[in-house]
């Protein structure tokens, strides 16, 4: 489907990073937009930033998208005023990185609870009125993880796994009322995630941490580079999208030329495990 003047879109995470990118390019369309964060500050400067270029946000609320209830009544009050949405976007996201034996049970249930059940809640609260309409398109923004297990990732590649697997069977039973959906597997992109993540056993401020986010940010691309890809994907209803080079080889790799993934990922583990946290500098936090 074809974002243009009017459209209403729905988009999670708009605070930052790749939901503000999205917001802004399809304001720029000439969207009418729906936008909600956690971050309240983040999302005033997002919901600032469109309106300096004479953008159209309807409506803005700061929200945790895993409490199912805030995102039900944000979402009746939405399609009360506005109608059924035309895209709705699934892009909040928070990542976790730790080896199983640094995780507390806690770590496990705020990922899942953030990156698998928001966007249940969100698919819940806005679905049944597109079907109504017999019209939309969804975006969920997965990640690489969900492609394939990450080292370090466990709980954040369960999380993003989830999310392909759900958005693979909506994309038969959805079709049946014309509603497209795409799913977006990204590798590295250069946003506040970098600054955000999680790493138990390593504090934020230290030099490992540091080196860590310097190796990243190498092979990071611009939230603008994806948020192009999102736009062109829902107008060409692409089922998914990988949006850089490098997870595109190492996902060939995986099913065509399994020996020399296992040796990439490998690699990339015994990397992981030389920067991470020394068994004795364990806290299982
Ligand atoms: N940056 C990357 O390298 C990368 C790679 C793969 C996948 N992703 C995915 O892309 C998506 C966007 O991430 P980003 O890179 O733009 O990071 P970001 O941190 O810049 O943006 C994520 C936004 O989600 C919001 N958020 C976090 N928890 C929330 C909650 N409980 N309720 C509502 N909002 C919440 C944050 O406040 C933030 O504004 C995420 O789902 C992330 O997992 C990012």
């Amino acid at each position: 489907m074809e974002i243009t003047k009017g459209t209403r879109v729905f988009i999670t995470g708009a605070g930052s990073g790749i939901g503000r990118s999205t917001a802004i390019a399809a304001a720029d369309l000439g969207a009418r937009l729906f936008l909600t964060d956690i971050n309240q500050i983040g999302l005033e400067q997002t919901v600032a930033l469109i309106s300096d270029k004479k953008g159209e946000v309807c409506m803005a609320r700061d929200m945790d998208i895993s409490q199912k209830d805030k995102v039900a009544l944000f979402a009746q009050e939405i399609q009360k005023n506005f109608g059924p949405m035309d895209v709705v976007m699934n892009i909040a996201g928070i990542a976790l990185f730790a080896r199983i034996e640094d995780m507390t049970h806690e770590h496990w249930k705020k990922i899942i609870d953030v990156n698998l059940w928001g966007p249940i809640h969100v698919l819940e609260s806005f679905v049944p009125e597109m079907i109504r309409a017999k019209k939309g398109h969804i975006v969920n923004v997965s990640s690489v993880a969900g492609l394939m297990g990450a080292p370090w990732h466990a709980a954040y590649s369960a999380s993003k796994a989830g999310l392909i697997g759900l958005s693979e069977a909506l994309r038969f039973d959805l079709k049946l009322h014309r509603i497209g959906i795409t799913v977006i597997c990204p590798g590295g992109v250069d946003t506040s995630l970098k600054n955000t993540v999680e790493i138990p056993g390593i504090d934020k401020d230290s030099p490992r941490f540091q080196k860590l986010k310097k190796m990243f940010s190498r092979h990071a691309i611009s939230p603008d580079k994806v948020a192009k890809q999102i736009l062109k994907a829902i107008r060409k209803n692409k089922f998914m999208i990988i949006t850089s080079a490098d997870v595109k080889f190492i996902y060939f790799c995986k099913h065509y030329l399994p020996p020399l993934y296992r040796i990439v990922m490998f690699r990339i583990s015994g990397i992981m495990n030389s920067m991470g946290p020394k068994k004795d500098e364990n806290h299982g936090v």
